[in-house]
Formats: structure tokens, sequence, C-alpha cells
């Protein structure tokens, strides 16, 4: 492993501490026992980041929040569907910070709150609902106003695509560093880490992360949304946006580090399967760790099924990407 690399090309880019970091790193022996296996398996709880309801994307706000202040903006604007975790995130995060935000929903405003919206509205967020209109309008809703934001002397910054872009991506480089420190301490050579891939930030964050550390792990991506060939590509113009953010690894083949997997999606985002949502009661009771439909049980029905398989051979970690949140607006 060449941790020192990655922190070096870390280093040139702010961050804005949020999280309770590192997040723990422990066996799940209970799930090993019920999968009969003499296989290890390990679970990263990146649920456990340490702000609001935790999640994966208090690690991409590090890095988009420490260049927002960098670049002197003074209101953020965030946005997504009403059980949004990184919206549920960005609120929090500007709740912490000090720094004003509003949140724009591609829906109509819920009749009842609950998930993240009532901890959107437990934490006193501006939250406008713009109706049922696709993404990409949403995104040209919110570029409109922050122009109305600058007329008026503000410096908007926007967090575009749920907050999966290179830069945001850099959370998960920096979770590769500690997740190798950890198993440094541990003496743990991990062989399989199980991510999942909505936009793909995460995945491409991981993969770089796991390029420039040597790390010894296979990235197994998870496909919660797009088929394989769509995440493929995503990944690879990611990857590719991410070495010219850096300066490293051009030229590298990151076909070797890791492998997208499309049999665990079932119809698409936030189209759950009976075998994902056993995950969800399972876990709790052997492990008392919650995930939930839309990323996590499938992550981590991947994990099992392949298991189960025997198509993992030693050592391997789910990593727990949060969502706790919206988990109480899913049943
Ligand atoms: C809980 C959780 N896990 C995983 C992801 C996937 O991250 P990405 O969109 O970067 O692939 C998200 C994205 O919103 C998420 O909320």
């Amino acid at each position: 492993m060449n941790l020192q690399k990655a922190k070096d090309a870390l280093s040139q880019f702010p961050r804005l501490e949020l999280g309770t970091l590192p997040t723990p790193l422990h066996r799940m022996s209970h799930l090993q026992a019920k999968l009969d296996t003499s296989l290890p398996l390990y679970i990263k709880r990146d649920d456990l980041t340490g702000l609001g309801p935790g999640g994966n994307k208090v690690r991409n706000l590090e890095y988009l929040l420490g260049d927002m202040v960098k670049q002197g903006g003074d209101i953020v604007l965030a946005s997504g569907k009403n059980q949004s975790n990184l919206c549920a995130l960005t609120v929090s995060a500007c709740c912490k910070a000090g720094l004003d935000c509003i949140i724009f929903h591609n829906d109509q405003p819920p009749l009842q709150q609950t998930g993240n919206q009532l901890l959107n509205h437990l934490s006193g967020a501006h939250l406008e609902y713009i109706g049922s209109v696709t993404d990409q309008e949403r995104e040209e809703y919110v570029a409109q106003y922050a122009q109305r934001l600058q007329q008026q002397g503000r410096q908007p910054y926007i967090i575009k695509n749920g907050a999966s872009t290179a830069l945001g991506a850099l959370g998960y480089v920096h979770a590769m560093v500690e997740l190798c420190q950890q198993c440094q301490q541990q003496e743990l050579t991990l062989r399989h880490l199980f991510v999942p891939g909505g936009n793909g930030g995460l995945a491409a964050g991981t993969i770089f992360g796991a390029a420039l550390t040597q790390a010894p792990f296979h990235v197994h991506v998870i496909t919660v949304e797009h088929e394989v060939p769509i995440l493929k590509k995503i990944l690879e113009d990611f990857l590719q946006e991410i070495v010219q953010l850096t300066g490293q690894l051009d030229g590298f083949d990151f076909d070797q580090v890791y492998t997208v997997h499309g049999e665990y999606r079932g119809q698409g985002w936030a189209k759950s399967t009976p075998e994902c949502i056993q995950q969800i009661y399972d876990l709790a009771r052997i492990e008392g760790i919650f995930v939930e439909q839309v990323y996590t049980s499938k992550t981590l029905y991947g994990m099992v099924d392949m298991v189960r398989k025997g198509l993992v051979d030693t050592n391997a970690c789910y990593l727990h990407t949060g969502g706790f949140g919206a988990l109480f607006s899913q049943f």
C-alpha cells in the first residue's frame, strides 16, 4: 500500500471537517454464522459518519463545502427528491458550518413529514418544492435561481448531481486512505470491498482511492440504478475527471481494480426486490444494523449472494453508506 501518495494528492484540496471520522470497521460474525461460511465478513460503517442521519454524502460534502468556503460562497443550493439523503445531509452540514442553504425538491410538498423530510423540518431548512419535474429540469431551475441570487449580491454555490462530482468523489479517496490505515492497524488484508453504484461518485472515488493507495482489495460495484454498461461508462468518465483533477494515475488501467455487478438492481432506482427487503430484516435482527431499500440492502444482498455462491474467496467487506433517514419513509 502507498498511502502517502494519496494523502499528498488530497492535501491540495480544502476540506471542511464535518464528519466524525474514521468510521468503525468491524466484523459481522453473526452474518458470517448465518451464511455458514468460514469467510470473515467485515463492515465499514459509513452509516455512522456522525452528522445528521449519517451516510456517505458527508464525505462528499467535506470537499464540496471546503471548495465553497475557499471560493467565498455564502449560500448553498442543493436539490433532489423529497427523501434525498444528500439534501438532508446538506441541511445538517450547513447547520453545523453556519452556512445558509436552500433545498429544491423535484416533488410535491409531502402530506406528512416522514423520514428525511422530518429531519429537514426539525433542522429549520428552507425547502422549495418545484413539482414533479425531471432531474435535468430541476438542475436548470436551480441554475436560474442561482442567477437571481447573484443579481441580489449573493454568492451561491450549487451542489450538482447529488454531490456525485469529481471533487465530491475525493471524499471516497479519503475514505480509502482511512480504510487502508484501519486494515494496517487491525493487521487485516481485505480482498473484496462491496459498494453501491447510483450516480457513480462514491464508486468512482472508491475505485480511484483503491488504485492510488494500491489497496489489496477488489472493488465490487453493485449497481442500484443504471444497467451495467451505462454505469460502466459513467464510472469511466468520472475516473478520467478525477485523474484530471488530481493529476494522478494518468493512463492507469482501472478495469483491473473493479467489477460492476448488475444482478441486484431489480427494476432500477428505488425499485426493491424481495431478497433485498429480506436483508433489511436479517441484518437488523442478527447484527442490530439497519439498511434501507434504495442503496444499502441491494449492496448487502450482492455481497451475501456472492458469498453464498462461493464467488468470494476471503476477507470481504461491505461498505454501509447510510440512508437511515429515508428508511423511515419506506415501510
Ligand atoms: C445512502 C446512499 N448510498 C449510496 C449512494 C450512492 O452514491 P452515488 O450516487 O455517488 O453512486 C447514495 C446516493 O445518494 C446514498 O444516498
